[in-house]
Parts: C-alpha cells; structure tokens; sequence
C-alpha cells in the first residue's frame, strides 16, 4: 500500500503538536501499521518524548542542503514498528537557509519522494515547529493530509483562518494541489468546564466533518510522559490518555483507510 503522509501543523505554540505526533504514531504501530514519525521541530521535543537521544547529522538539515538521503537519517525506536527522522538545532537554521534557495517550498517533498517510493512505511507524521514559517510551509507540500491540533482554551481558533488560507495557497498554486484538511484535533480537553465544551461545539459548527469526535482529555499523564521518552501507552497504559490516543488512531486509521 502507498504511504500516506500526514502533517501536524499549527503557528501557535503549545497546543499539543508534539503530543499528538508521538502518541499518534506510537497508536499506529501498536496497531501494527508501520509508522514513522518525522521530528522538524527545531526543539526535538518529539525526538526526546519517544526516548531517542539527539545525535548530530541524523535530523533532515543534511537532506534538505542535499546531503544525504532521508533514507539514512531513519532511527529506530523502542517501539516495534515505529521508526523516526529526528529533529537537532541545526534545522533552527534550515528555517532560514530554506528561503534563499530554488524551489524552496518543494524541499522536503523531493526528500521524502525515494522514501515514499519504497513503501516502507504505511503512514508518515510530520510534526513542525509553532511558526507557519520555510519548515511548516514544507511540510505543507510534503504532505496529503493536514491534521490541525486545538487547545480546547479561550482563542483556540486564532489563526485558524490563517493556516487553511495556506492551504489553499499551496493548492492553487500547484504547490501540492493533492494537500487537505484531513482533521482537526480537539486537545486538553477537560469537560468540568463551559469553555472546553463551548469551544468544541464552536468547532463543530465551522469544520463539522473535519473534527474527529475523540477529544484528548487534558491529564498530567500525557505531560509527564516525555521526561521519561515514554509514549502515553508506555507510561500509563490504562490510563484516560491512552484510551484517548488509541481512539483518535482508530479514528485515523478508518477515516484515512491505512488498514
Ligand atoms: N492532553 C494534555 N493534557 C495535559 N498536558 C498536555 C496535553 N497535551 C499536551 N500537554 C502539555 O502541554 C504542553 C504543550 O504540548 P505540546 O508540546 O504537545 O504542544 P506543541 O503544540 O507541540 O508545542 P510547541 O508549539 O512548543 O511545539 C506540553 O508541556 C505537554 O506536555
Ligand atoms: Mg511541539
């Protein structure tokens, strides 16, 4: 089956990007369809939560200046079927050097085409930094599916507008016109309050195909976890969150047919 490549975007900050693409991916696997999760965040949050130490010259700053291959920056993890590309503060400066070459936007869509191609992986996570800048841009036309995460917070749908009007650029500018909304992602949930549910049903209205009906419950557990490079499932497998993050894969997986 061909790889189906997903980007978890969205410029504002803390609004459980990273979170998402691990326990997401980590939810794939467990379900046996292989995954790989790519770290392009200059922070590497994703690269520490899932327990992989930072290694000088194994994120995509190499490929992405044509050296080296995507290919040879895959580093296994912990987890049986997944695999990750992992993020070094180097790409903090890819976010610059981007801007001034050819084709900029088209960068990690020509890196990731071999990878693609041998089909090795069912289904490709992209996780970005909190800006809608040369790395997030990329991995807008890298990717077929978008899936934006929200705060359930006061001001979640800011800049909302902003990131779909990106898309649709990419689109009509022949960028990648294959690229869409694949979902929204309704974070930190937490149902004791109005503004969670105000904020979802808000949602609802405007996008009520797009949201995924599983809503990932704020828990201490999921910000726990990654001090110790743990997924949800390995930390507290019984746990709100991972019944929550096992959901919102099942959900993937039948929304996007990867089984
Ligand atoms: N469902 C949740 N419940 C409780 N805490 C959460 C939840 N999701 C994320 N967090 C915590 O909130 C903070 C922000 O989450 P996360 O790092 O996933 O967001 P982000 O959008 O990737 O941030 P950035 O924009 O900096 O990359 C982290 O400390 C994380 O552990
Ligand atoms: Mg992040």
């Amino acid at each position: 089956m061909a790889t189906t490549v997903f980007t978890i975007a969205n410029q504002k900050g803390g609004v459980g990007k990273t979170t998402t693409a691990v326990n997401l991916a980590a939810a794939l696997a467990e379900q046996k369809i292989h995954t790989l999760l790519i770290d392009l965040d200059p922070q590497a949050n994703a690269t520490s939560a899932i327990g992989v130490e930072k290694t000088e010259g194994r994120s995509l700053y190499g490929p992405l200046h044509g050296d080296g291959s995507a290919i040879d920056m895959i580093t296994p993890t912990s987890i049986e079927h997944l695999a990750l590309i992992p993020a070094e503060e180097d790409l903090a400066a890819a976010e610059i050097e981007l801007s001034q070459m050819e084709n900029y936007l088209m960068k990690l869509r020509a890196i990731l085409a071999p990878l693609r191609a041998t089909n090795g992986y069912r289904a490709i996570i992209i996780d970005c930094p909190p800006a809608l800048g040369m790395l997030s841009m990329n991995s807008l036309a890298a990717a077929d599916h978008l899936l934006i995460t929200l705060q359930c917070e006061y001001m979640a749908l800011e800049g909302l507008g902003q990131i779909l009007r990106n898309v649709e650029r990419l689109k009509t500018a022949d960028v990648n016109a294959d690229l869409e909304l694949g979902g929204v992602i309704m974070t930190m949930f937490d149902g004791r309050t109005n503004l969670s549910r105000q904020i979802v049903e808000e949602v609802k209205e405007h996008l009520p195909e797009k949201i995924f009906s599983t809503l990932i419950p704020r828990t201490v557990r999921l910000s726990e976890a990654p001090s110790f490079g743990k997924t949800i499932f390995d930390y507290d497998p019984t746990g709100v969150g991972s019944t929550a993050y096992r959901d919102l894969g099942q959900e993937v997986i039948q929304r996007f047919a990867l089984k």
